[in-house]
């Protein structure tokens, strides 16, 4: 979809880039020929990931450790990628926590964990990237993963509704404050795009994930492309008046969810012959 190496010169740093849609977003980005920068929790999968992705797209991939909770570790990590390639242009809030429950059996501490991987996890590499941008004159790019439920909430996942809430809000509210910077904000709201993570943890049984896909317009569920074509575009300069944005890419899943009528897809050709009846009368 686009030209070859629209990155080229650029560093973009992908947190939670070892695993799922992180690892496909950086792929993509490696291969339009950005530096790229991977950080999670698990050394071991960051460092292999990283070994991989260089040897797919011939460009350069550096795999850090680092837990998103830890403010004190982004000078180091700012450090260890500025040393390595010059500068930083893009950050990636993708990195998150997650688990389905009824939010009754939920301890406070499993509200803390999701909230402060989400929420705090990305309004700290946000500031401290921010602050370095400013003090650079770098016209740095933010582009966060939420989820549709950030806008309209959802029971059963609360702690992660409420933190990509915040997230949506952070992306919001520093896109009109820090445009004077040339800093850009955005965010994407996807549907269900299957990924290991997500898939163990929300849609255990393969039932669940086939109702899913069944109340989706498009009747199926996101290619980790389409993703991944969207998140470049925000990134790049393409889409370089748009800020404080959120796009969602799910099929018509949200929409379909909150139309007043469009539980009548339910019904039958039969039904609907007895409704038109009915009308007439
Ligand atoms: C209820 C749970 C729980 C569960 C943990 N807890 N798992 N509560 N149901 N399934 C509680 C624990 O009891 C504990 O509270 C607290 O949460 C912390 O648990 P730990 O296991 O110590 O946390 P930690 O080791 O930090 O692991 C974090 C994690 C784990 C979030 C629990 O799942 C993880 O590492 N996830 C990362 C990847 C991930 O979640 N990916 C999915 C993203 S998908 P107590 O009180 O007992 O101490 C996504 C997509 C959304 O966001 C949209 C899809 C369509
Ligand atoms: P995933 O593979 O489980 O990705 C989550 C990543 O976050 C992992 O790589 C994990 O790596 C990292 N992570 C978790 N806690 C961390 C911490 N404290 N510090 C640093 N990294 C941490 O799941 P995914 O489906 O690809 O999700 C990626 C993003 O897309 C998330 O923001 C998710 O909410 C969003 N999303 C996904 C879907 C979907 O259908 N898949 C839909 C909507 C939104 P470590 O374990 O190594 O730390």
């Amino acid at each position: 979809m686009f030209k070859e190496n629209i990155f080229k010169d650029k560093t973009i740093l992908v947190t939670g880039g070892g695993t799922g849609l992180g690892r496909s977003m950086a792929t993509y980005f490696s291969g339009l020929g950005a530096n790229v920068v991977i950080a999670s929790r698990k050394l071991e999968v960051i460092q292999k990931t990283a070994q991989e992705m260089e040897k797919q797209t011939g460009n350069p991939v550096l795999g850090l450790q680092h837990d998103v909770r830890d403010y004190r570790n982004i000078k180091n990590l700012i450090a260890e990628i500025t040393n390595r390639f010059g500068q930083i242009d893009a950050l990636v809030n993708n990195a998150a926590g997650n688990f389905i429950s009824p939010t009754e059996h939920l301890s406070y501490k499993a509200f803390d964990t999701i909230v402060d991987i989400v929420l705090r996890g990305s309004y700290y590499l946000t500031l401290a990237f921010g602050k370095y941008w400013i003090e650079h004159k770098i016209p740095g790019t933010v582009l966060s993963t939420v989820t549709t439920y950030a806008s309209t909430g959802s029971g059963y996942v609360v702690p992660s509704s409420i933190a990509k809430a915040g997230v949506l809000n952070l992306t919001r509210s520093l896109a009109a404050e820090w445009g004077k910077y040339k800093i850009r904000l955005n965010a994407i709201a996807p549907g269900p795009f299957p990924t290991k993570g997500a898939w163990d943890r929300l849609l255990p049984d393969p039932s669940m994930a086939k109702a899913m896909e069944q109340r989706i317009p498009l009747k199926r569920v996101g290619k980790h492309e389409e993703l991944c074509h969207l998140a470049a575009y925000l990134l790049s300069d393409y889409s370089a008046y748009i800020t404080g944005d959120v796009i969602t890419i799910d099929g018509g899943e949200m929409l379909a969810g909150a139309g007043e009528f469009n539980f009548l897809e339910q019904l039958s050709e039969e039904e609907w012959q007895v409704m038109l009846e009915k009308r007439k009368r």
